[in-house]
């Protein structure tokens, strides 16, 4: 099975990833062949998550040509000056053992850099050749728009928390103004939607399982990509065999109705401007 393709700003994009974060040494080498192998051909890491040499390790052991992959990394908020930026990026090529990766996003905004200088830092990194396509992530609707208007480079991807539990009208609204695509971070709300009666129920309907259910909400948005992540060979495979059925207009809203005031999972652990508006 394939994934499908979202075309953003240039870039074309699987619309399913493979999420890495927390998969460590060998335990994230072996989820990242074992996507490959199922048909996976999107793969996220980040340098904050201290797994890039073993995602790195994972695609040379698939086999799979370097140009078949679409593999993303994320400076951390703490390197967005000009020469930490750079250095960063580097290091992540340097571990991943590639030449370049195909999107580098800036994985937090931090108000204390100015963000002019932070989007030219991406903008160096995307001329110098270390990155095809660049973007952010937790982006705000409004710091979105201030950095689609200051970026000399088109940003392709804003990478946010998503599920059903979290309404992201907002943002979602704006990336698809600026014709950014929109990556749903914690797609399964963390695994936690797969014990959803609604989910539950319409997975029997289509003969899937909830976690298919929920990754079909995703992909069948217009412009939008989900990274789930799993470190278990069955359930990698089961999260990207959603491209043979089709959810209808009514359960992709009933399913929408399951959002939640308290429905974010994931917060900074600092402070953060636009933190009401993540
Ligand atoms: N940009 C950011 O700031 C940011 C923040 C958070 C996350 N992310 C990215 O987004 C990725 C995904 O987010 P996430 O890992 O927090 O949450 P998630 O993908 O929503 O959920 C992962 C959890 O769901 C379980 N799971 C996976 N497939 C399943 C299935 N088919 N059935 C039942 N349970 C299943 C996993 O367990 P098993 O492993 O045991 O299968 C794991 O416990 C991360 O790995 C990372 O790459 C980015």
């Amino acid at each position: 099975m394939k994934a499908d393709l979202v075309e953003a700003n240039g870039a074309n994009i699987p619309a399913i990833g493979l999420g890495t974060w927390r998969l460590q040494d060998q335990a994230c080498a072996d989820a990242v062949q074992w996507a490959i192998e199922a048909g996976y051909r999107h793969i996220d890491t980040a340098a904050r998550y201290e797994n890039e040499a073993a995602v790195g390790a994972g695609i040379r052991a698939s086999g799979l040509a370097r140009d078949e992959v679409f593999i993303t990394t994320k400076v951390w908020h703490s390197d967005l000056r000009l020469d930490d930026f750079r250095r960063s990026a580097e290091a992540s090529l340097k571990r991943l053992g590639l030449s370049q990766v195909d999107l580098l996003l800036i994985h937090w905004p931090n108000s204390d850099v100015p963000l002019a200088e932070s989007l030219n830092a991406l903008a160096e990194a995307k001329r110098s050749g270390l990155t095809r396509h660049i973007g952010v992530s937790n982006f705000p609707a409004r710091l979105l728009e201030q950095a689609v208007q200051q970026s000399c480079e088109p940003l392709t991807v804003n990478q946010c928390e998503y599920h059903p539990y979290l309404d992201q009208s907002r943002v979602r609204a704006a990336c698809r103004a600026y014709g950014t695509a929109f990556t749903s971070y914690c797609p399964l709300g963390r695994g936690e939607l797969t014990q959803e009666p609604l989910i539950e129920a319409i997975a029997g309907k289509y003969g899937k399982t909830p976690a298919q259910v929920v990754l079909r909400w995703h992909v069948q948005q217009p412009g939008t990509v989900a990274i789930p992540k799993s470190g278990n060979r069955q359930r990698i495979a089961e999260n990207l065999n959603i491209f043979d059925f089709v959810l209808s207009g009514e359960e992709m809203r009933n399913i929408s109705g399951l959002a939640r005031p308290d429905g974010r999972m994931v917060r900074p652990a600092w402070d953060m401007d636009f933190e009401d508006e993540i």
